[in-house]
C-alpha cells in the first residue's frame, strides 16, 4: 500500500425528510445564500422545504449555476456574497451548484486580483487560507462533491480542477426521495460516473491495497444489480438509497487512500464536454473501454481481478478475461442507455485532431496512473473511442 494522508470532515444526514434537519445544522443568525441551478428545486418544492426549515434566518438567493457551471456565472454570486455579508453558503442541486458554491467560496475570499488564477492549480490546494462554511442537499447522485473538497469549473473553453480543503462540506444532506424528479439520463449519468470514479482509483496496478479494492469492488457490484433497477423505478428508496450512498462513497477519498489514480478518462472526458457538450458521464462511457483496449498491458493485473471478482468471469486466459470484461462494461452503460462510442453523438475522425489540440492546450500530456500517457496514446484513446 502506498503512504496516504486521509482528511473528511463533511457530517453526513442521511434520509427521507432530512431538509428539516438544516435548522439544527445552520446557526439561527446565519445570513444564508441559497444557491441552486436552472430550476428544479423550485418546480418540484425542494427549495419550499429548504426555507420552511431555515425560517428566522436572514435567506437570499442566487439561482441559474448551470451545468458545467461557468466561471462568469459564479463570479456574479461572489458579488452577491459581498454585498449581502454573508456567511453560510447553501448549495441545493447536484454536482454543478455543489461544485459551483465551492468556487465562489474561494473566489471570495482569495486575495488575489484575478479570480482566474485558481483555475491554474489543478490537483494542487489552492492558496486560500479562509472561507465560509458550506453546506449541500443533494438532489443528483453522481458526482460525490457533497463530500470532497474537488470542483470543475468551466472557463474559455475548458474545464478546470479546483481543489482546496475549504472546499468540504460542513454538511450535506442526502435524502434519496429527492432525487425522484430526475429524468432517466440523468440517473444513468449517475450510475456511469459513480462506476467510472471508482475504476479511476481502482484499474492501475496493484499495491496489495485489500480494504481499497474490496470496498472498490463492492461499490462496482451494487451498482451493476441496482443500476436498470433504479432508473426504471426511481421511487424504489432502497435502490435509489444505494445509489445515493455509493455516489458519495465513491469519490469521498476513501477508495483513493494508498493506492495509485488515472484520472485519464475523466481529462479527456472533459474535453469532449468543453467542446462538444456532451454530458459528464457520457462522454466518460465512451472513453474507458477504449483506454482499456489501448493500455490492457500497463493495466493487465487490475483489469483480471476486476474480470474475475466483480464480473464473476473464472475461465479463460488472462486475455479473454480482459476481452470479455470489457465487453461486459460495455454492455452495463448500453443497458443503462448510455452509448459507448462517440460516433453516436455525431463525433468523426475529423474530430480527433481538435480534443488531441484542446488536451495540449491544456496541459494534458502527462496522463495516467504513472505519467507516461502522452499526446500520442490520448490520441489512440480518442480514435478507438469513435
Ligand atoms: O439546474 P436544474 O434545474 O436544477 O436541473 C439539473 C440539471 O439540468 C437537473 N437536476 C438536478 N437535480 C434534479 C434535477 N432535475 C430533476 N430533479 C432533480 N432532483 O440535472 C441536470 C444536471 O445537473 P448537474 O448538477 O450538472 O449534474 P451532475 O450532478 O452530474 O454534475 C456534473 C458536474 O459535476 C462535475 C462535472 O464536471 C460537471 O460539471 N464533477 C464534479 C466532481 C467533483 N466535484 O468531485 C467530480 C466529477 O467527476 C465531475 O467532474
Ligand atoms: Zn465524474
Amino acid at each position: 500500500m502506498l503512504d496516504f494522508e486521509f482528511y473528511n470532515p463533511t457530517k453526513i444526514v442521511f434520509g427521507k425528510d432530512k431538509i428539516e434537519k438544516l435548522n439544527d445544522l445552520i446557526d439561527k443568525d446565519a445570513r444564508v445564500l441559497i444557491l441552486y441551478g436552472g430550476g428544479s428545486i423550485k418546480k418540484f418544492g425542494t427549495l419550499d422545504k429548504v426555507k420552511e426549515a431555515l425560517k428566522g434566518r436572514e435567506i437570499f438567493e442566487f439561482p441559474g449555476i448551470e451545468p458545467n457551471p461557468k466561471y462568469e456565472t459564479l463570479m456574479k454570486a461572489v458579488e452577491v456574497v459581498k454585498k449581502e455579508n454573508i456567511n453560510f453558503l447553501l448549495a441545493v442541486g447536484g454536482g454543478s451548484v455543489m461544485d459551483g458554491t465551492k468556487f465562489v467560496n474561494l473566489a471570495a475570499n482569495y486575495e488575489g486580483e484575478d479570480k482566474t488564477d485558481l483555475l491554474k492549480y489543478g490537483f494542487t490546494p489552492v492558496p486560500v487560507s479562509k472561507g465560509l462554511p458550506i453546506g449541500t442537499v443533494v438532489t443528483l447522485p453522481a458526482t460525490g462533491s457533497e463530500m470532497n473538497g474537488g470542483s470543475v469549473i468551466s472557463y474559455d473553453g475548458g474545464k478546470f480542477s479546483v481543489r482546496s480543503p475549504l472546499s468540504f462540506p460542513k454538511f450535506s444532506i442526502l435524502d434519496p426521495t429527492l432525487t425522484y424528479t430526475l429524468p432517466k439520463t440523468q440517473v444513468a449519468n449517475g450510475v456511469v460516473d459513480t462506476f467510472i470514479h471508482v475504476l479511476e482509483q481502482y484499474a492501475t496496478y496493484p499495491v496489495d491495497a485489500r480494504f481499497q479494492d474490496r470496498t472498490a469492488e463492492g461499490i462496482l457490484k451494487t451498482l451493476i444489480e441496482i443500476g436498470r433497477k433504479t432508473i426504471d423505478d426511481p421511487t424504489d428508496y432502497d435502490a435509489r438509497a444505494n445509489l445515493v450512498w455509493c455516489a458519495t462513497m465513491g469519490l469521498n477519498g476513501l477508495i483513493a487512500a494508498g493506492v495509485p489514480q488515472d484520472w485519464t478518462t475523466h481529462k479527456i472526458g472533459h474535453e469532449l464536454t468543453a467542446i462538444y457538450g456532451i454530458d459528464h458521464a457520457k462522454t466518460l462511457a465512451t472513453i474507458l473501454p477504449a483506454l482499456w483496449e489501448v493500455r490492457r498491458k500497463e493495466k493487465g493485473a487490475k483489469l483480471v481481478q476486476y474480470a474475475e471478482r466483480v464480473w464473476d468471469i473464472k475461465e479463460g486466459s488472462d486475455d479473454e478475461k480482459i476481452d470479455l470484461a470489457i465487453s461486459k462494461t460495455r454492455e452495463f452503460f448500453e443497458i443503462l442507455d448510455m452509448p459507448t462510442h462517440l460516433s453516436k453523438y455525431g463525433l468523426t475522425k475529423d474530430d480527433v485532431d481538435t480534443v488531441v489540440d484542446s488536451l495540449e492546450r491544456h496541459g494534458m500530456t502527462n496522463l495516467s496512473e504513472t505519467g507516461d500517457l502522452g499526446l500520442d496514446i490520448s490520441r489512440k484513446v480518442i480514435e478507438k473511442a469513435l
